[in-house]
């Protein structure tokens, strides 16, 4: 069942404050886009890397699920880990099959393919987030592009190509 690693999940209190530290201090050149998943509660911005990516994700609205992680590692931390499946609901069977707590239905990612979270508790303490591999690797749309870091405003128009991307999946 499990793909390649896609990317580690890293809460912050400031994506902006983040990305500095991966630029100054580790000499992180690649950067998608910061923008708004209001459903999940969060704001997604990717650290591209040779192998893989960071996600940093940061508070969206007061219901954000990642405000009791912050409180608990006020400074942020690692959040979770994410593999590639090929087939979300086969996977989500399987691991019901076996026991494990899935938490809600499959639902679009942050790269526009299905995704479900496996409990903590039945992944030796990880919470572990499962996405369905891209059929085919978009490279220019939030969650893969390469930007320019001086501008940390959230382009309208990523916002709604992510919308558009969401629907047709
Ligand atoms: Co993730």
């Amino acid at each position: 069942m499990i793909g390649k690693l896609n990317h580690v999940g890293v809460a912050t209190p400031s994506i902006d404050e983040s990305l500095k530290m991966y630029r100054d201090l580790l000499g992180a050149t690649s950067f998608t886009e910061k923008w708004a998943m209001p459903e999940q509660g969060v704001w997604v911005c990717f650290v591209n890397l040779p192998n893989s990516q960071i996600e940093l994700i940061e508070p969206y609205g007061e219901k954000s699920p990642i405000h009791g992680f912050l409180a608990k590692n006020p400074k942020g931390g690692q959040h979770h880990i994410c593999f590639e499946v090929e087939n979300i609901y086969e996977a989500r069977d399987a691991l019901v099959a076996k026991g494990a707590t899935v938490l809600g239905e499959p639902r679009i990612g942050a790269h526009g393919t299905l995704i479900i979270f496996v409990h903590p508790k039945d992944m030796g303490g990880m919470l572990v987030e499962l996405m369905e591999t891209p059929r085919r690797r978009i490279t220019d749309g939030p969650g893969y592009g390469d930007r320019d870091l001086s501008d940390h405003l959230v382009d309208r128009s990523v916002l709604r190509a992510a919308a558009g991307r969401a629907q047709l999946s």
